[in-house]
């Protein structure tokens, strides 16, 4: 037999064998690799005497062919096995009952928080936060709050120590004077966050939200003020037309000052925002006071502009219908799956803010 049917014939011997794939894959390089049986007898073809070529070539060609082709039938073999084994293993039992999928709600005050930042942030605030400890100095001092105003008492503040040099933040202002302080004007922000003071009842939780405004720039004024509430009024309630208006007030940090009131009626039984003749107090605003300028090193005769400062809870509870405050840090459950919001549900303008 001739060297080339020896190795056929060991070949599809062994090919008959029960295989796995490694050893297929031995076998095809032991026959076509670089130095492979099958490849070596190619390189002798120029060594055959002319006469015997032809036959040779066309022998080996065959050989080659069919070694092959036996080789690849095993392969799909394999394979094929392969599939249907994981097939019938992997089977899926769709009798199994759903394992219990629970998903959480966005709290309404943070959904409020996001509506908020994204009304501002459409018309050119950026965010800014501070630290619910402050000192005395941002809270009050820099803002212009004299030693005997009643904001500075122990029963309206929670001192952190007995000098009344840290406490818990009474308001957002003085994220007024953290940005003035590190930055220089023009100032746009907005900066939402937990304020405290010592009260408690239906309307009045010992911690509760505020969002502080603060515009300085070379020619702020009051116009700029109302327009750019009345605008964002308008946006949070998603309604067209707003009734407003500013009572003159007293804030130290501000002059003048105002407080600002939305209209509402209710219309059975439910509160009707921009309607009606009763009012709603829902901010406090004004011109930042020249000494809060100075505090911060910005000239008054050249800066001026706007802060304000929005109770958050409060919105929030008229916009969507909850009637106690306190139920807000309650963190019952129940509560929260009733009023909270789909956490991929994104506030924007564009889309809806409180689908
Ligand atoms: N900080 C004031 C308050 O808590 C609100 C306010 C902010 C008023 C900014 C004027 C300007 O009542």
């Amino acid at each position: 037999m001739s060297d080339i049917k020896k190795i056929k014939k060991e070949y599809l011997d062994k090919l008959e064998q029960k295989l796995n794939l490694e050893s297929i894959n031995q076998i095809k390089s032991e026959l076509f690799g670089k130095n492979g049986l099958i490849s070596n007898q190619f390189k002798k073809l120029g060594t055959v005497p002319a006469e015997q070529k032809k036959q040779f070539a066309s022998d080996l060609n065959f050989i080659k062919e069919e070694l092959q082709q036996e080789i690849n039938k095993k392969i799909q073999d394999i394979e094929i096995k392969e599939i249907n084994s994981k097939l019938k293993n992997e089977k899926i039992d769709i009798t199994l009952p759903e394992r219990e999928f629970k998903q959480g709600k966005i709290h309404p005050v943070s959904q409020v928080i996001d509506e908020i930042s994204s009304i501002f942030s459409e018309i050119g605030f950026s965010v800014e936060e501070g630290p619910d400890v402050e000192n005395e100095y941002n809270n009050f001092t820099a803002l212009n709050t004299p030693a005997n105003h009643p904001a500075r008492d122990m029963h309206d503040t929670f001192y952190l120590d007995n000098n009344k040099d840290l406490l818990l933040r009474t308001h957002t202002s003085p994220v007024q004077i953290r940005t003035m302080m590190k930055g220089k004007p023009p100032f746009k922000i907005i900066a939402p966050g937990r304020t405290y003071r010592s009260d408690s009842d239906q309307t009045h939780a010992p911690m509760f939200h505020q969002v502080e405004g603060l515009y300085i720039d070379k020619s702020i004024n009051m116009g700029h003020l109302k327009g750019c509430l009345s605008y964002f009024i308008k946006e949070f309630f998603e309604i067209n037309k707003i009734k407003m208006r500013f009572r003159p007030s007293h804030f130290p940090f501000t002059e003048p000052s105002a407080e600002v009131d939305i209209g509402y009626e209710i219309k059975n039984g439910k509160i009707v925002i921009g309607e009606g003749d009763k009012w709603l107090e829902i901010l406090g605003c004004g011109m930042v006071h020249p000494n809060v300028l100075r505090n911060v090193k910005i000239d008054p005769t050249k800066y001026q502009g706007y802060a304000f400062g929005i109770g958050i809870d409060r919105l929030g509870m008229l916009k969507y219908g909850i009637n106690d405050l306190r139920a807000f840090f309650e963190a019952d459950y129940r509560w929260l799956n009733h009023y909270g919001f789909d956490p991929l549900d994104v506030p924007t303008n564009y889309r809806g803010l409180s689908r």
